[in-house]
């Protein structure tokens, strides 16, 4: 079964391609590089002039919502079946992405939680790794994780009451100074075929930072401020776990190794992953464009969702106890929308059904903490919300999304500080927005620039006040 998926998804991206499952990361991917350009020059030669649609006035105003003109390689979002990961689904990613520990022969459909080193591998290659790639990349981030005394000191100097995502931003952009990218780009020691290399070795730096310097965020706004030391041998999410001080506790663990993976990307178009897209195509370096990711994940329609969900739910059971009724529920939602206030966790700007990711972290909810009365309540707001919200005509969307329930897991197991959450988050989306910006630079994509227009030219462009030739220059 294992075979015949991987088989067909490198059908499906035509690969032709020697996979070496002993090779490290980086010699894979300068292996594939000049493939993939070569395939990327072939079709822009053959389809380039080619028109792919149109575009009504209301997509226009309408945050550009239906218009296919962003090209981003690694994932894609279905309408019905949600993300794919270089053509991998979630439950195919949780199947055969490598795990904390290599299952026997028998017990291959072990029910532990993919490893996020093995999405980033994936992410840039479209390759499946191998344990031992894994553990190549897990030994590497660990190495370069560490963090310098002055990065520590700044984060906790900042003012306490400043959220935890605009400390992480200001984390980022701090050690900016330290991207390889940017100071040999000022030295004029980059060429056009080496950008890709030096966004490479910042992104790694960058992600293998990230549990130091989101624990001391950590610690700093919510704890005594104390450092807890790194500890040697421990998987990314672990690592995270442990430097917040959630020492050894495996069910938490394997809740970061699913979030931290299922967050990671969502195609190109979503605020994060499109702000750092845009920033990068101005050549700007990964701390910032992660940066710019950051700030984009910390408005509340998009990451700060999932603590907006836990508040949302506290505030119920403050009133009403987490033993409820339908009814309760149902008027719940009904006060939050016609007081002109959202839902948390519930919509999607393109997906039609409950979002996989939802779906996965419910499973993983159900597995673990089936008896907890917060989960109980939420499995039952999951079944009556999206009836509710079904009645409200102009809501597109009423299936519960992947902020849904994360917020609730991460609390039952400890992490009961929400505004922490979108942090978490931010940890894990930095794995898409990077190995987005590794293959920008591959394929030498240049500066974004659509074009905006004034209302006057809308207003006119139907009575046919302005000239054809001037309409086919805009
Ligand atoms: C995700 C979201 C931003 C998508 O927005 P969208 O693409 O504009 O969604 P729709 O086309 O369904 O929106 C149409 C209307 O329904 C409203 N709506 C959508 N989801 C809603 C929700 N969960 N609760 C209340 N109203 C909602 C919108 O605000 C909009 O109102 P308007 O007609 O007054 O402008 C939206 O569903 C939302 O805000 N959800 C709650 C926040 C959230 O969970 N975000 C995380 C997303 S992963």
């Amino acid at each position: 079964m294992r075979k015949q998926i991987i088989n067909c998804k490198r059908l499906y991206h035509q690969n032709q391609y020697f996979f070496n499952p002993k090779a490290d990361l980086k010699t894979v991917l300068r292996e594939q590089i000049p493939i993939k350009i070569q395939g990327f020059n072939e079709m822009k030669k053959k389809y380039g002039d080619r028109v792919m649609g149109e575009i009504t006035v209301n997509q226009a105003l309408g945050g550009m919502r239906g218009i296919r003109a962003l090209f981003y390689d690694q994932s894609t979002v279905d309408p019905i079946d949600g993300v794919m990961f270089r053509g991998y689904s979630i439950p195919e990613l949780h199947e055969l992405l490598p795990k904390l520990r290599k299952p026997s022969a028998e017990d291959f459909q072990s029910d532990q939680q993919p490893l996020p080193e093995g999405l980033f591998f994936l992410l840039l290659t479209g390759e499946l790794p191998s344990y031992h790639q894994v553990e190549l990349i897990r030994h590497e981030w660990d190495v370069r994780g560490k963090v310098s005394d002055e990065l520590i000191n700044f984060i906790n100097r900042l003012d306490n009451k400043m959220h935890p995502m605009t400390m992480l931003s200001l984390a980022i952009l701090y050690e900016q100074k330290t991207s390889k990218f940017a100071q040999l780009y000022n030295e004029s020691k980059l060429n056009k075929s080496n950008y890709w290399e030096y966004t490479y070795e910042d992104s790694v730096d960058l992600i293998a930072k990230l549990p130091r310097i989101a624990a001391t965020i950590y610690r700093k706004k919510f704890k005594d401020g104390k450092p807890i030391a790194h500890k040697d041998g421990l998987d990314w999410s672990a690592q995270l776990a442990h430097m917040m001080g959630f020492e050894g506790q495996e069910t938490l663990n394997e809740l970061l190794r699913a979030f931290l993976t299922i967050h990671a990307d969502h195609e190109g178009g979503e605020v994060s992953t499109h702000a750092s897209h845009l920033v990068g195509s101005a050549l700007g370096d990964p701390y910032l464009c992660m940066t710019t990711a950051y700030t984009g994940l910390a408005g509340p329609l998009h990451g700060l969702a999932n603590q907006e969900v836990l508040k949302w739910i506290l505030n119920f059971v403050e009133v009403h106890g987490y033993d409820v009724t339908n009814r309760q529920i149902e008027d719940y939602v009904n006060t939050t929308v016609l007081s002109g206030r959202l839902v948390p966790g519930y919509g999607h700007a393109v997906l039609r059904r409950p979002d996989p990711r939802f779906l996965h972290l419910y499973d993983f909810g159900n597995k673990y903490l089936r008896d907890n009365e917060m989960i109980r309540l939420l499995h039952q707001m999951t079944d009556v919300i999206p009836r509710r919200l079904r009645t409200f005509k102009n809501i597109s969307s009423p299936y519960p999304n992947v902020d849904c329930h994360s917020g609730a897991l991460l609390y039952q197991l400890g992490i009961q500080e929400y505004q922490f959450y979108t942090v978490l988050f931010a940890i894990s989306r930095s794995i898409g927005c990077l190995t987005n910006l590794v293959w920008c630079r591959a394929f030498g994509l240049p500066i974004e620039r659509p074009e905006s227009a004034d209302l006057a030219y809308y207003n006119n462009l139907f009575q046919n006040k302005i000239p054809k030739q001037e309409k086919d220059d805009q």
